[in-house]
C-alpha cells in the first residue's frame, strides 16, 4: 500500500513536470523571439551571399520584432558554416542561408560532417542569381572567341579566382574548363567579394560570379564581360551575350538561395521564420535591388519549406553526375 502510494506520488509528480515542460517549451516558442536571430553566411562578407543575406536580414527582423545579425563564417566553399549550423541548437535563433553549394557540395567532397538532406530544417527558397564569366580589365581578349584561344595558348598560366570547392563560382570555373578541355590555375578564396577585389585590382585574371553586386563594373567596363551563364541574356546587361550563345551551348549555371534552420527547430518557429521570409522578398525595396541585378526573386510558391526541400533533392541528383563527368574537384 506504501508502496502503491509512492508510486502514484511520483507518476503524479513526473506528469506534473512534463506537463510543466510542455507548457514551458510551448510558451517558449509562443514568445519566440525575444533576442535577436543569427543568420549565419557561408561565405566572406561583401560577397553575393552576404549581399543577399544582409537585404533580407533587415525586413525579416522587422516581421520578427528582433534584429537580424549576419554572421559570415567563410571557408571550405560553405562547408564550414554548414556544420556549424548543422550542429547549432535548434530553438529558431541560428538561421541560415545557402546556395547552390548545399546540393553540389555532396558530389565534390569524399565526406561530409553533415548530411544536406537530413541535418536542416527548411524555410524556403529566395532567389535565382545568374553568373558572368568576367576578366581583368587589362587582359587582352575583348570577347568569348579570343578567351577561348587565349586561355588554350596560355593554359595554367591563366588565374581564374573562385570561392572554394562547393562554391558556384568554383562550379562554374570548372565546367567551363571541362567544356574547352583546358587547366587553369584555380585560386580559392574565402568568398567572391574577395576575390571581385582582385578581378578589380587586376591580381587575378578571371572570375564567373554572380550578378549581385557586378553589373555597376561590367557597365563602367572596369572589367571585362565574356558572357552570361544563363540561355537567355540578362535585362540588367542586355549587350552581354550569353556563353551558350557564343559555343558553349547549353552552359547554364544560377545561384539559387535557400534559407534553413538547425534540424528540430520548433514547427511553430519554422512557420514564422517562413512568414517573415515572404515578408522580406515581398518588400519593394528587396524586390528592386534585386531586380536591379537581373536576380529572380522566386514565386510564393516557392518559398515554402516543401519546395526548398524538393529543390534540393532535384539538384543533388542533377548535380552530381554532370560533376563526376566533369572530373571536378581535379
Ligand atoms: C559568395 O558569397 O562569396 C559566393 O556566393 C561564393 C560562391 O559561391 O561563388
Amino acid at each position: 500500500m506504501h508502496f502503491r502510494k509512492r508510486l502514484l506520488a511520483s507518476i503524479t509528480l513526473s506528469l506534473a513536470f512534463a506537463s510543466a515542460l510542455t507548457c514551458s517549451t510551448a510558451l517558449a516558442q509562443k514568445d519566440w523571439p525575444t533576442r535577436s536571430i543569427q543568420l549565419e553566411v557561408p561565405f566572406a562578407a561583401g560577397g553575393p551571399t552576404d549581399s543577399i543575406a544582409r537585404l533580407i536580414a533587415v525586413p525579416m527582423g522587422q516581421y520578427l520584432g528582433q534584429t537580424v545579425v549576419v554572421e559570415n563564417v567563410p571557408g571550405a566553399g560553405g562547408t564550414i558554416a554548414s556544420t556549424k549550423v548543422a550542429r547549432a541548437a535548434p530553438d529558431g535563433y541560428t538561421i541560415y542561408i545557402h546556395h547552390i553549394g548545399m546540393a553540389t557540395a555532396s558530389a565534390l567532397y569524399d565526406k561530409l560532417s553533415y548530411d544536406p538532406l537530413t541535418s536542416f530544417e527548411y524555410i524556403g527558397q529566395v532567389a535565382d542569381v545568374p553568373m558572368v564569366l568576367m576578366g581583368r580589365k587589362d587582359l587582352p581578349p575583348n570577347n568569348f572567341k579570343e578567351l577561348e584561344a587565349y586561355i588554350k595558348a596560355n593554359g595554367a598560366k591563366v588565374t581564374m579566382a573562385n570561392a572554394g570547392p562547393g562554391a558556384v563560382s568554383q562550379l562554374c570555373g570548372l565546367l567551363l574548363q571541362s567544356r574547352l578541355g583546358v587547366k587553369l590555375t584555380n585560386i580559392p578564396y574565402k568568398g567572391t567579394g574577395p576575390a571581385l577585389t582582385d578581378l578589380l585590382g587586376g591580381q587575378v585574371d578571371l572570375l564567373c560570379d554572380q550578378t549581385t553586386q557586378i553589373i555597376p563594373y561590367i557597365k563602367d567596363n572596369r572589367v571585362k564581360s565574356y558572357g552570361t551563364t544563363t540561355l537567355k541574356r540578362l535585362p540588367a546587361i542586355p549587350n552581354v551575350p550569353t556563353l551558350s550563345e557564343q559555343g558553349l551551348k547549353g552552359f547554364e549555371v544560377k545561384a539559387w538561395h535557400g534559407v534553413y534552420a538547425p534540424k528540430g527547430t520548433p514547427q511553430a518557429v519554422l512557420d514564422k521564420l517562413n512568414a517573415a521570409l515572404k515578408f522580406a522578398l515581398n518588400s519593394p525595396d528587396v524586390k528592386k535591388r534585386l531586380e536591379d541585378s537581373s536576380i529572380d526573386v522566386v514565386s510564393m510558391d516557392k518559398v515554402t519549406p516543401k519546395s526548398l526541400k524538393t529543390q534540393l533533392e532535384n539538384e543533388i541528383n542533377a548535380w552530381g553526375p554532370i560533376i563526376r563527368k566533369a572530373n571536378i574537384p581535379d
